[in-house]
């Protein structure tokens, strides 16, 4: 039997796509940083997220029925650290710059951004796989990609 430490030994020399995946119920809004954005289907257009059980903003997620989420640029790897940083939520956006989307949060000056609203979650081990409607898509600014390869980021 594998491990999943050998699951991610192998995995971290994958360079994946960065995403702030951003939630907001009741008013209570939360972000955090992922690399699990999947484009699934197009017809019709779905995407699916994978989040962690003890991530902080699971729950809230959970109630909110929809999220967003901001393709990072090249340029926003701050943004990337901020988010992934485990800080406590009240911090998350402080000065960062954002519009109002129609579910959550859209960082300024991203890759691009997605908005969805949650159709299926399967239990996927120590994570929920979230499949959800694609409501919009925009591309933005970024000329560039930020990817994650072997615990850095890279412009793409
Ligand atoms: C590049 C990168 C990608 C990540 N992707 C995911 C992901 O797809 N799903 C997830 O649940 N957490 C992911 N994480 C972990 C979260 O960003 C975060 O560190 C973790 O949820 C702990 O923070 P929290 O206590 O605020 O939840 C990723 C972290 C990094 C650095």
């Amino acid at each position: 039997m594998t491990s999943g430490e050998d699951l991610r030994a192998v995995m971290r020399f994958v360079p994946h796509n960065v995403a702030v995946l951003a939630v907001d119920h009741d008013g209570d809004r939360m972000g955090v940083t992922i690399s699990s954005l999947v484009s699934l289907s197009l017809e019709p257009p779905l995407v699916s997220i994978s989040v962690g059980k003890q991530a902080s903003l699971y729950e809230l997620l959970r109630h909110a029925g929809a999220f967003s989420v901001s393709l990072l640029g090249g340029e926003q790897e701050e943004i990337a650290l901020r988010f992934a940083a485990g800080r406590p939520p009240i911090v998350h956006w402080e000065g960062v710059d954002i519009r109002e989307g129609q579910f959550a949060p859209l960082i300024d000056g991203a890759l691009g951004w997605i908005e969805a609203r949650t159709s299926a979650e399967h239990d996927a081990g120590d994570h929920t796989l979230f499949i959800a409607d694609v409501v919009s898509v925009e591309r933005g600014p970024a000329q560039s990609a930020l990817m994650y390869r072997d615990r850095s980021y890279h412009p793409l």
